[in-house]
């Protein structure tokens, strides 16, 4: 009997880090010898723009499959605007940490809280040399959240369509700390207890 751990990365504001959360913790999981399938909510999404690249180890589809996959791990990547609290009870909700963005995170935070939802906060480029920045990381770091400083090793990787696991980047500026960011973030996420049984 597999197990299937299902996560949704959430956040209705655009622009958060969702997408590049969902390719590399997909990449993080190939390189622990999972299977993962990331789902993208989005048509035009990002996460769909990789895949068709070909640069990818593993799949991204445009919809949910009818029949249960065949996969270790399924990441939804959902779009900007998606106010609705994902199904899924374990949710990564990335946030960058400027002050009008953080407004929806609360709000989105406190509903899917309301709901039961396991939620892992992942701070993604943040400057804390940026004094409102540096508070909002701090504090959400007390409470547990994963943090990723801003880095330029994303927008590089994202120029070719490749994950930060890709060997391109090997010799990247601080890849070794970024891609230990992300195996964090997916520890996390597989610690996590509620699982869904597959019968194959
Ligand atoms: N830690 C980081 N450091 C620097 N840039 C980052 C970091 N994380 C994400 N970015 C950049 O932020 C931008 C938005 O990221 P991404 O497309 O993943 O967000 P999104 O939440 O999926 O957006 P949308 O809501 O439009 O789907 C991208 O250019 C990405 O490279
Ligand atoms: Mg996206």
């Amino acid at each position: 009997m597999k197990i299937i751990k299902l996560v949704s990365i959430w956040n209705p504001k655009g622009g958060q880090g969702k997408s590049t959360l969902a390719i590399n913790l997909a990449a993080a999981s190939v390189e622990l010898g999972l299977k993962p399938l990331i789902i993208c909510q989005d048509p035009q999404g990002t996460s769909l723009l990789y895949y068709k690249s070909g640069n990818l180890s593993f799949e991204v589809v445009d919809s949910v499959p009818t029949d249960r996959p065949d996969a270790d791990i399924v990441i939804f990547d959902h779009q900007a605007s998606d106010w609705e609290v994902p199904k899924n009870h374990l949710i990564v909700m990335p946030l960058k940490p400027a002050r009008d963005q953080y407004a929806t995170y609360i709000d989105a935070y406190r509903r899917a809280e309301l709901l039961g939802k396991k939620i892992i906060t992942v701070v993604t480029d943040g400057q804390e040399h940026r004094a409102n920045e540096k508070d909002t990381i701090d504090y959400l770091k007390s409470e547990g959240a994963c943090v990723i400083p801003s880095s330029g090793v994303f927008s590089r990787a994202a120029s070719e369509y490749i994950t930060i696991f890709d060997q391109k980047m090997n010799k990247a500026y601080k890849i070794r700390e970024r891609r230990m960011e992300i195996n964090k973030i997916l520890a996390a996420i597989l610690i996590e207890n509620e699982e869904t049984k597959n019968d194959n």
